[in-house]
C-alpha cells in the first residue's frame, strides 16, 4: 500500500480553484472560455513538472503518461476541468488532480506496472456545446454534422469557440482512439448527491450511471398587448410552459422510476417585456434515469403531455435534442478490485448508482470502467456550496491510487 501526498493534492485543488473564480467561491470555467484555457495551461505545466509524457489530442483532451514506450494498452484515470456556470471547485477537477497525484506517487516510488498509466482531462464534460465532447471524440462518436450544428445556449458555435482559442474543431475527428490501446478507465468524482454524506460513509463504489436526454424546447403562442388582450383570447406561451412544468411530478410518478429526475434549468420568454403576453417560451429540460426503458417511456409521456397542452391552448411546440446519453454499467471486475482495495485499506464503502453523468459512461462503450465517489456535504453540487471534507478526499484518493495499482499489476 502506498499513500498520496495529501498536502500536494490539497495545494493543487486550492490553486486550481482560483482559476475562473467568481464572487462567493463560485467558479465559471466553461469549456473553451478564457478560464478553461488558463486551467489547461496550468495543468500542462503540472504534467511536465511531474515528468509525465504530455500529449493533447484533436479534441483538446490533455493526457500525461507513464511508461511511454510500452506497447501494452493503458489504464486511464481522470475526469474534467470544465465547470458549469457558477459551479463548484471539485466537480471534475478533483478526479483530474487525483489522477495526476496517483501517477506522480507511482513515479516517485519508482513502481513499474505491467500496464502503462495515463491521466486524462476530458474537454467539455459539462456539455456547454451538447454532449461530452472530449470523451465522445475519443470514442469516435463525434461526426462532422455534430461539429457544424454544435452551439452553446447563447448561440456561440463550437467551431467559433475553438477557433477563438486557436483550435480547429475538425481535429476532434482524429481524436478517435483505437480501443485496443486502452485497458480500462478509472474515475474518482464527488458524489454530487446526499447518499454518502447521510450514511456517514467516506467512499462509494459506483455500479451504474444514469442516462439522460436534454432538449431545448420552444412553445409558440402570439405576443400581444398585456392590457388589451382578454384572458380567453390570449395565446400565452408561458402559460403553456407553466402548465407543463406543473405536470412533471405526475409524469415522473406515472412513467418514471424511483431514480427518475427532470429539471427545467433555463427559461427565456420572448419578447420578455412586462407588458406583453409572451409569444415564445424557450426552455431546456434534462431528464435522467439509470434504465433506458424508463427513459424512453418518460420521453413518450413528456411529448404526449406537451401535445395535449399546446392543442388545448392553441399553441405549438418544437424541440431540438441537445444531448442523449445512454445509461452505463461499471465493469464487475473493477468494482471487485475497488472493493478488495477498500478491504485492504480498511475503508468503509457503499455501492451505489450515479445520478450525474460522467466521462466514464462514454468510455464504457469502448473499455471497462470503474468509478469511486467521495461524499458531497449536504449533497450540494453544480453550485458554489459544493464541498467535500479534506479527510474524505484523502481517503478516496488513497483508494483510487491503490485500486489503480491493483488494476495495473505491479511488476516490481
Ligand atoms: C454533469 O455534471 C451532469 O451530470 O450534467
Ligand atoms: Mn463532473
Ligand atoms: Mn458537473
Amino acid at each position: 500500500m502506498i499513500h498520496i501526498n495529501f498536502e500536494r493534492l490539497k495545494n493543487n485543488i486550492e490553486t486550481l480553484s482560483k482559476i475562473g473564480a467568481e464572487e462567493n467561491h463560485a467558479i465559471s470555467r466553461m469549456a473553451f472560455s478564457q478560464a478553461d484555457m488558463e486551467a489547461r495551461e496550468w495543468l500542462k505545466k503540472q504534467i511536465l513538472e511531474a515528468n509525465l509524457e504530455l500529449y493533447i489530442d484533436g479534441a483538446a483532451n490533455i493526457f500525461g503518461k507513464t511508461n511511454a514506450n510500452s506497447q501494452k494498452p493503458s489504464i486511464l484515470i481522470g475526469s474534467h476541468l470544465d465547470t458549469v456556470p457558477l459551479g463548484g471547485h471539485l466537480d471534475g477537477s478533483l478526479g483530474v488532480l487525483v489522477g495526476l497525484e496517483c501517477l506522480q506517487r507511482i513515479r516517485e516510488e519508482n513502481i513499474q506496472t505491467e500496464y502503462p498509466l495515463e491521466m486524462v482531462s476530458f474537454t467539455d464534460e459539462e456539455g456547454r456545446f451538447g454532449g461530452l465532447f472530449g470523451s465522445q471524440s475519443l470514442c469516435g462518436e463525434i461526426t462532422p454534422d455534430f461539429l457544424y450544428r454544435a452551439a452553446d445556449l447563447n448561440g456561440l458555435s463550437l467551431l467559433d469557440a475553438m477557433k477563438n482559442c486557436g483550435l480547429n474543431a475538425f481535429d476532434s475527428l482524429h481524436a478517435r482512439r483505437n480501443p485496443q490501446t486502452i485497458h480500462s478507465y478509472l474515475e474518482l468524482h464527488i458524489e454530487q448527491g446526499p447518499v454518502l454524506d447521510s450514511l456517514g460513509i467516506p467512499s462509494g463504489i459506483v455500479e451504474g450511471i444514469s442516462g439522460l436526454f436534454k432538449w431545448n424546447l420552444k412553445i409558440h403562442g402570439f405576443p400581444n398587448h398585456a392590457g388589451t388582450t382578454p384572458m380567453p383570447m390570449r395565446k400565452d406561451a408561458f402559460m403553456g410552459l407553466a402548465e407543463f412544468a406543473n405536470e412533471i411530478p405526475r409524469i415522473l410518478e406515472e412513467d418514471g422510476s424511483e431514480n427518475s429526475v427532470a429539471t427545467i434549468g433555463r427559461v427565456n420568454l420572448i419578447p420578455g417585456s412586462a407588458n406583453t403576453v409572451p409569444g415564445i417560451a424557450e426552455f431546456t429540460i434534462d431528464v435522467r434515469d439509470p434504465n433506458m426503458e424508463v427513459l424512453k417511456s418518460l420521453e413518450h409521456a413528456i411529448r404526449k403531455s406537451l401535445s395535449a397542452i399546446v392543442r388545448r391552448r392553441d399553441l405549438k411546440y418544437e424541440f431540438d435534442i441537445i444531448s442523449e446519453v445512454i445509461p452505463a454499467n461499471c465493469a464487475p471486475e473493477i468494482i471487485q478490485c475497488i472493493a478488495d482495495t477498500s478491504d485492504d485499506l480498511g475503508i468503509k464503502v457503499h455501492r451505489m448508482v450515479s445520478g450525474a453523468i460522467h466521462d466514464a459512461q462514454i468510455m464504457s462503450k469502448i473499455t471497462k470502467v470503474g468509478m469511486i465517489f467521495v461524499p458531497s456535504i449536504g449533497g450540494k453540487s453544480h453550485s458554489a456550496a459544493e464541498w467535500t471534507a479534506w479527510e474524505d478526499i484523502e481517503i478516496g484518493a488513497n483508494l483510487a491510487l491503490n485500486s489503480l495499482l491493483k488494476m495495473a499489476k505491479i511488476l516490481h
